[in-house]
């Protein structure tokens, strides 16, 4: 760690501008500006498959804004680890969490060296609280653990947050056994926040292809597509939340949304450990 207080700062990040990269093509359908020519195009090849992902990169974050709002205020969460954080945009973790109760503690995670480059502009934490950026990767979340606890208490519940990351831990059983390591650590009467896309329901055929299409255009990293079922798998052992495990656009709509949300690829879910 360097004098910025950020790992991985001491070392310069190499931006490879020749393939796509997952937080920057979702920064670019967000319409975002931290993305390079490659990204869009391979962003929009993605989306000449499946053309709604724009719209669930939308409705994926409007999701986050609501859970992190909801577990900060109804239910009274001060922790956040938001692991594959993504490139800062408007509404981060922290903002939302901390416009609520200014005292929040959040942890980010990501491995992406565009994020650690933008980094600085999520650790804007209020007075009251504090935010944290680790260079890291999930496949290592001893070192997540290790490291998350320079911010965080882990007596105390913390909410999860893997949102659109399980995606690219390919491997199921690999995937679960890093929810579970993780879970594992959180105290009782924390949460897992989690969104993945899913071969299942709207677009699910659409989602697939356009996910062999990032994989075999050497997208970093690749991307698997799972069902609801094995999406339910990460939730095994603890609360649900209602309304269960839905498209983003049905957890807990606002009342102030003009007209029936519409459903789009992919499911989310709230989930309280015992
Ligand atoms: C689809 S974006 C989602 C961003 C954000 N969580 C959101 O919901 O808007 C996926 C993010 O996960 C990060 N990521 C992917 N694999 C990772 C890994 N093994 N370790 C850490 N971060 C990873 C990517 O760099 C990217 O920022």
């Amino acid at each position: 760690m360097d004098s910025s207080g950020i790992s991985g700062w001491d070392q310069r990040p190499v931006i490879d501008t020749s393939v796509s990269h997952s937080a920057r093509v979702w920064n670019y359908w967000l319409g975002g500006k931290d993305n390079y020519p490659i990204d869009h195009e391979v962003g929009d090849q993605f989306a000449a498959v499946q053309p709604g992902v724009v719209e669930v990169a939308r409705v994926h974050r409007a999701f986050l804004v609501r859970a992190v709002r909801y577990l900060a205020g109804e239910v009274g969460i001060r922790q956040f680890l938001d692991i594959g954080t993504g490139l800062p945009t408007a509404n981060n973790t922290h903002e939302v969490a901390q416009a609520t109760a200014p005292e929040c503690r959040i942890v980010y995670v990501d491995n992406d060296p565009l994020v650690l480059v933008h980094a600085r502009a999520l650790l804007t934490s209020s007075p009251e609280g504090v935010t944290d950026y680790i260079d890291a990767d999930l496949h290592d979340p001893e070192r997540i653990l290790r490291e998350a606890a320079r911010t965080l208490d882990f007596t105390q519940p913390i909410a999860l947050m893997l949102m659109g990351i399980m995606e690219h831990i390919v491997d199921n059983d690999e995937a679960y056994t890093i929810k579970d390591r993780l879970l594992h650590a959180l105290a009782s009467g924390s949460y897992l926040v989690m969104s993945d896309p899913s071969s299942d329901g709207v677009d699910g055929d659409a989602a697939v292809d356009a996910c062999r299409h990032w994989n075999e255009s050497g997208g970093i990293p690749p991307i698997t597509v799972r069902s609801r079922e094995e999406l339910g798998r990460f939730f095994d052992g603890m609360e649900l939340l209602e309304p269960g495990l839905v498209s983003c656009s049905l957890w807990r709509p606002n009342a102030t949304d003009i007209g029936a949300p519409v459903e789009v690829n992919g499911y989310c879910g709230v989930g309280r450990k015992p």
